[in-house]
């Protein structure tokens, strides 16, 4: 029996797969596409505003652009206020191209390069120092504007982690900050986690407060810390997800390819999105009596979260057309019009598990069985496969069919991507209020 692993429901999506409007897009555009849904993106954003608000926590929200190269998700931040997590100079320079004013930009990364340095301090953009050697650089010279920084700390909770600073850099950090007076300021500490564990980010996040209650006392601002990002996305429900974890088997995919549970995003999980805000801000950090959220709240420190995936969760999918089929011992291999580069997950020795949804061009009637086909991709690479998992799909796939990859907005559809064989990138196009009775309406994004 074929594994599947279908999103959870989704009428909106539904209705816009059903419109006809895919086909056309398809046709017009000529190639594969993405499509993205910005209202999601704002709904998302709400959310997690409302975990801060409901906790009683004073904190901010910054988009961690990385996540996703549209211009729009980041318009969406400048209209509704929201910060923006940036990591290069590029993305910098996007940011505020779209309007996100410098004072709402958190610039993270490691060793940041001395230009993304001077035009973040110039902006006024928060800059989360990894290394000593960074600090030294933001150090401004008197009667320039102050670089404003987090000290970024090493995790002990993920010794093998190559970011942050150490106990004994750290310190140094701080006192560098308080002897530079003027010419540094110095707002806080910061982290960003592997993996999506909340009561690790609890733990850290009251260590955090204490040390900016330490800084203080060395005459530093310190009033707020950021906890990065890492909030996962719930793709499919429980039981499927279980019963793929049980039972997947190097026969379930093309060519034998074997994974093991760890390769795999944990494509389900219970407490995700805000939620998972929620758990981190109601967990007491070790050795406390009360709640990270009371803690903040006694210590007057502000939150300051850096979400990317969860905020882009179901507001975006990957449009592909069926190239060609042909069968191969007992299944079939799909051809589509695009490459596994807009599918970031292929490319990290892992595979991204949400069944794409069949969008046939002509109405067919489902045989008794489904057919079960992997997917690959129209480069000469063997391994460029979308989906080495033999899919079932309801009827057997035809050319010209299309091929939805739902929800990958997130790290998935353009992180990769690359003009490979001179294939042109997969344009994005933003498609607004979805949900009004009318027929959706699109445009490119900017
Ligand atoms: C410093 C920092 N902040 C935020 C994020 C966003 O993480 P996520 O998309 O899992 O929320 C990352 C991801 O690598 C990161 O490195």
């Amino acid at each position: 029996m074929a594994l599947t692993l279908p999103v959870h429901p989704d009428p909106l999506a539904d209705r816009l797969h059903t419109s006809g409007l895919l086909a056309e897009l398809a046709h017009g555009l000529g190639g594969p596409f993405h499509y993205l849904l910005p209202h999601r993106f704002d709904a998302n954003l709400t959310a997690f505003r409302a975990a801060l608000t409901d906790s009683g926590v004073d904190g901010r929200v910054y988009y961690a652009k990385k996540a996703n190269k549209a211009g729009v998700f980041t318009e969406r931040c400048a209209a509704l206020g929201a910060g923006v997590d940036v990591a290069s100079l590029g993305e910098l320079s996007a940011a505020l191209g779209h309007g996100v004013r410098g004072e709402d930009l958190v610039v993270t990364g490691p060793a940041k390069n001395t230009e993304l340095l001077r035009v973040a301090a110039q902006q006024g953009a928060l800059i989360a120092i990894d290394a000593l050697g960074e600090l030294d650089r933001v150090l401004t010279p008197r009667g320039h504007r102050p670089a404003r920084v987090l000290l970024r700390v090493h995790p002990r909770s993920q010794p093998g982690s190559r970011f942050g600073l150490g106990e004994e850099d750290l310190d140094k950090a701080v006192r560098t900050c308080a002897e530079a007076g003027d010419r540094v300021r110095m707002e806080g500490f910061s982290f960003h986690l592997s993996g999506y564990e909340p009561q690790q980010r609890t733990d850290l996040a009251g260590d955090l407060v204490e040390l900016c209650l330490k800084a203080r006392a060395l005459g530093l601002q310190a009033d707020r810390i950021s906890i990065g990002g890492g909030f996962a996305v719930d793709y499919v429900p429980a039981g499927p997800w279980q019963n793929f974890l049980d039972r997947q088997h190097p026969d379930d995919y093309h060519a034998g390819k074997a994974f093991t549970k760890s390769d795999f995003y944990p494509y389900h999980s219970p407490v995700s999105g805000a939620h998972a805000l929620a758990a981190v801000l109601a967990a007491r950090p070790a050795g406390r009596k009360e709640s990270l959220a009371a803690r903040l709240r006694q210590a007057g420190v502000m939150l300051l979260l850096e979400p990317g995936r969860a905020l882009l969760d179901r507001a975006g999918s990957s449009v592909f057309t069926v190239q060609g089929i042909k069968d191969r011992d007992g299944y079939g291999v799909v051809t589509v019009d695009g490459t596994s580069l807009s599918l970031s997950e292929q490319w990290f020795n892992s595979e991204y598990l949400p069944d794409p949804l069949l969008l046939p061009a002509r109405p067919r009637t489902a045989g008794p069985e489904p057919y079960r086909a992997c997917v690959g991709g129209a480069s000469c690479l063997d391994s460029d496969l979308l989906t080495w998992r033999k899919l079932a799909f309801p009827v057997q796939p035809h050319e010209g069919d299309l091929l939805v990859y739902p929800n990958t907005a997130g790290y998935q559809m353009d992180s990769n991507e690359s003009p490979f064989h001179e294939l042109p990138l997969p344009p994005k196009v933003v498609i607004d209020h979805p949900h009004d009775d009318t027929r959706p309406r699109w445009r490119l994004d900017r």
